[in-house]
């Protein structure tokens, strides 16, 4: 009943990483002149999402309002202004009377919100889970029971569940109307956990390990249905926004390129996160490389399969809608080394045409490839017989 929502994976701009819950109206509107400014919109990425942090209680009928000093026009207004602007607006509640943050949410509410959050003009829900039981079972009924709201709201909301995969949702995340359920715990802007050095802030995971995680999730990828491993953090560089500090120490932009080929590859949803307004040069390049787009918003839906996990090397083959294939070339080892690869290694038989996204490079009559692949860099080749 959901699933022509979301028929590829959503891209856009979700604030939390960067404003957490200091999110303002002007905020969103900078964010949404930004991306159009800078042809993110045009490439699409045509939703905005505003995160917790920007509910004010409720009013005498119990109608969710918003904060009125951070969003001073309300919510319809903005929404009216993002949409003049070709951009689709999201926004964020719990299943719980309290968000993660402290703000109000929608438990014993759902009915009413969907119809406020109709009533603004809202295309995206993200549901999350702060302060509930922790039962699947219990999970999944409060899941449902909003997903079935935003059904009888009247408009076509996206429906996205925050988990943090204790609960699996994967495995029932479409069944209760889920059109994307985050897999594991909040990224932060750090390659992987396992380099959380003593007295550093730590919390939340890495490029790596949401990447490993999602490996495993092949099965459950399809339109309107798909793994999220949560924001990309290309570009924060460890900055801290307004918020202060998440826990990222930040990345080079050879492990950003990486995160952006793997998100790609797993056909997840692409949500920014950095200072859209002031993008340096090479953030700007991995958002915008309409080639690795192109593998993620590929409409067969299908998330690329890992063939090969050994010796600090992974291998990722993903079906494209017209039978040809993308390939990542993963290092996960600290320094840079070379790899040979036959095709007929991940069950490919044949010649190909290789093109290397991100250098442009193009080879003919490959059935062998030979790559030096930099630490943390994954290289991506599409192949076409
Ligand atoms: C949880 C979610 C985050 C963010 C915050 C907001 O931690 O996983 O993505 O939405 O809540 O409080």
């Amino acid at each position: 009943q959901r699933s022509h929502l979301a028929p590829t994976p959503p891209m856009g701009y979700m604030t939390w990483n960067f404003y957490a819950d200091h999110i303002t109206e002007q905020d969103v509107k900078s964010i949404a002149d930004a991306m159009v400014t800078n042809g993110l919109v045009r490439l699409g990425y045509d939703y905005i999402f505003i995160d917790d942090g920007w509910q004010g209680g409720r009013d005498n009928r119990n109608n969710i309002i918003p904060d009125p000093i951070k969003f001073p026009s309300g919510i319809k207004a903005l929404a009216d202004y993002v949409h003049s602007k070709g951009i689709k607006l999201g926004i964020y509640s719990d299943a719980a009377p309290l968000t993660c943050a402290g703000y109000t949410a929608s438990l014993h509410f759902e009915q009413q919100d969907a119809k406020t959050f109709a009533s603004w003009g809202i295309d995206y829900l993200k549901y999350d889970y702060c302060g509930a039981p922790s039962d699947k079972e219990t999970a999944m009924k409060r899941y449902k029971t909003m997903a079935d709201a935003l059904s009888n709201s009247g408009r076509d909301i996206v429906f996205g569940i925050c988990e943090w995969g204790g609960r699996q949702p994967w495995t029932w995340g479409s069944e209760v109307g889920g059109n994307l359920w985050r897999i594991d715990g909040d990224i932060r802007d750090k390659w992987s956990a396992s380099f959380d050095a003593p007295g550093t802030p730590t919390g939340g995971i890495g490029i790596l390990d949401a990447v490993n995680r999602n490996a495993d999730l092949v099965a459950y990828a399809k339109p309107g249905a798909w793994n999220d491993p949560d924001m990309l953090v290309v570009g924060l560089y460890g900055k801290k926004g307004p918020s202060g500090d998440l826990g990222g120490i930040g990345c080079n932009d050879i492990e950003y390129q990486s995160q952006m080929s793997l998100w790609c590859l797993q056909a997840a949803p692409l949500m920014i996160t950095c200072d859209v307004a002031n993008m340096n040069a090479a953030t700007k390049r991995i958002l915008t490389n309409k080639e690795i787009l192109a593998i993620d918003q590929d409409p067969l839906g299908k998330q690329a399969e890992r063939k090969i996990n050994d010796n600090n090397w992974q291998v990722y083959l993903k079906t494209l809608s017209d039978g040809s294939y993308a390939i990542g070339i993963l290092n996960t080892d600290s320094t840079a080394r070379k790899y040979n690869l036959a095709l007929s290694q991940i069950g490919l038989s044949g010649k190909y045409t290789t093109l290397n996204v991100w250098t442009g490079e193009q080879k003919k009559n490959q059935s062998k490839l030979m790559y030096e692949v930099k630490a943390h860099e994954t290289i991506v080749l599409k192949l076409k017989q």
